[in-house]
């Protein structure tokens, strides 16, 4: 049989080192091995197109001011209470916790997160229409996944989570965006979008939004714009995929209907996560969809049941009553935080400078002044230990090079105010470069 080049030419190379390797009396692989040089062509188009891991560490942060991730508060993890849940959850099902989980998720948790969902949600679902996942990220590779092959059309929001574009990317589909305005998903953008996809042949496969204070800009898609894009979506019989990572963490205004508690056709995919309201160290989320939907995600899910012992300990701190409690004081804390960002952006920010001001979740779009972008501000911020997030990380085909996003969840008050006016001055200072 005639082997492929790639594995022929690799099959030399190695040849080679190997008798160097012996030569020299060495004979083991070490990090400084040199691989042959099309060593890329050995993995999938899929792995080639997500490229290879940057690899973070939130201790590294140390000392600067992050206002990039979208990190929760350190000073606010709840350690202590943890620490108990996580001792009754073994106390009262130790032998379940520490054992290989249900594949839809550990029972008990799924009990509390049914009775969370129509407190906090409004949402009333069965047992069925849950599965647990690790994360919210993982939900949505799933997602994407079970509906998804390459070459299909996805529609999402533009700007969106960094993560949604890096998920999207990878799969290879098509993404079609659609512009979010200061009522949410642009719903005229939408429905042309769908219309001419169609004519083309072309049926969109999902929509991905985020609707309450969407990550990046901050804005809450409208009862109404909700209602037309559940709708729409019934018509052409396009799932929706309803992000709502930090609907808990409202600082004013009032809640809105999720979507899928609007819904009646079963086209609407909730996905959320304990990241935000407990720790996402946890890597623990949910998706509620309809039984045929979480039939097909559990499905792809091969390593079977999400971490059952760190279920246990989140039924506990659920089940005490502490989830509740701790949202409340999140929601101070946070609250305070967004006050300080949007105060320090009035105080120091220089003309030509707007930004959105969010009823809700962890993050400000600040859009710079005409003729300066994001790579003027970015090398003075790095150097005055300021971390922000440019704008470009949230679009699928370029823009977003006028504008950065601030996250208030991981710096405290006193650094935001700092990063704030940090991020002035790099931008007076580059108005002044001309
Ligand atoms: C909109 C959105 N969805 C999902 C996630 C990821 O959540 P998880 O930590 O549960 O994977 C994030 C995290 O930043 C997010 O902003």
């Amino acid at each position: 049989m005639r082997a492929a080049p790639i594995y022929a030419s690799l099959h030399l190379y190695m040849t080679c080192q190997t008798h160097r390797s012996r030569g020299s009396g060495e004979g083991r692989l070490s990090v400084t091995t040199q691989l042959p040089p099309d060593i890329d062509k050995l993995f999938s188009q899929r792995s080639n197109r997500h490229g290879q891991a940057a690899f973070t560490n939130p201790r590294n942060i140390g000392d600067r001011i992050a206002l990039s991730a979208g990190y929760p508060d350190p000073s606010s993890m709840p350690k202590s209470d943890m620490a108990e849940s996580m001792r009754l959850g073994l106390e009262r099902d130790g032998e379940l916790a520490l054992q290989y989980g249900a594949n839809r998720g550990y029972d008990r948790l799924l009990e509390q997160l049914q009775v969370k969902l129509k407190r906090d949600q409004g949402i009333e679902c069965t047992e069925d229409e849950l599965l647990i996942v690790g994360g919210a990220g993982q939900g949505l590779g799933l997602i994407a996944d079970a509906f998804c092959d390459p070459g299909d059309v996805v529609i999402s929001e533009e700007p969106t989570w960094m993560g949604a574009v890096r998920h999207f990317r990878g799969i290879g589909v098509d993404v079609e965006p659609v512009r979010v305005d200061d009522k949410g998903t642009s719903i005229d953008e939408l429905k042309a979008s769908v219309e001419r996809l169609e004519s083309e042949g072309r049926r969109p496969k999902l929509i991905y939004m985020i609707p309450n204070f969407q990550n990046p800009i901050g804005v809450t898609t409208t009862l109404e714009r909700r209602k037309e894009i559940i709708d729409l979506a019934k018509t052409h019989m396009i799932p929706i995929i309803e992000d709502d990572a930090y609907s808990d963490l409202r600082y004013r205004g009032d809640k809105l209907p999720t979507m899928y508690e609007l819904d009646d056709s079963g086209m609407v995919i909730y996905l959320s996560t304990f990241s935000k309201i407990i720790g996402a160290g946890l890597r623990l989320g949910w998706i509620v969809a309809h039984p045929r939907f979480i039939s097909a995600f559990a499905a792809l899910k091969h390593e079977g049941g999400t971490s059952p012992f760190v279920s246990a300990a989140v039924t506990e701190f659920c089940a005490s009553g502490t989830l509740v409690e701790h949202i409340g004081e999140l929601r101070k804390v946070y609250g305070g935080r967004h006050a300080a960002m949007i105060k320090a952006l009035q105080a120091h920010m220089p003309d030509g400078v707007s930004w959105s001001d969010p009823e809700g979740g962890f993050f400000v779009w600040v859009t710079l002044p005409d003729g300066i972008s994001v790579g003027d501000v970015t090398p003075t911020l790095k150097d005055a230990g300021v971390d922000v997030s440019p704008g470009t990380q949230f679009y699928f085909h370029g823009g977003g090079d006028n504008a950065i996003r601030l996250s208030f969840s991981f710096a405290n008050e006193a650094r935001i105010e700092t990063g704030v006016k940090a991020l002035a001055e790099a931008i007076e200072a580059a108005a002044a470069r001309g």
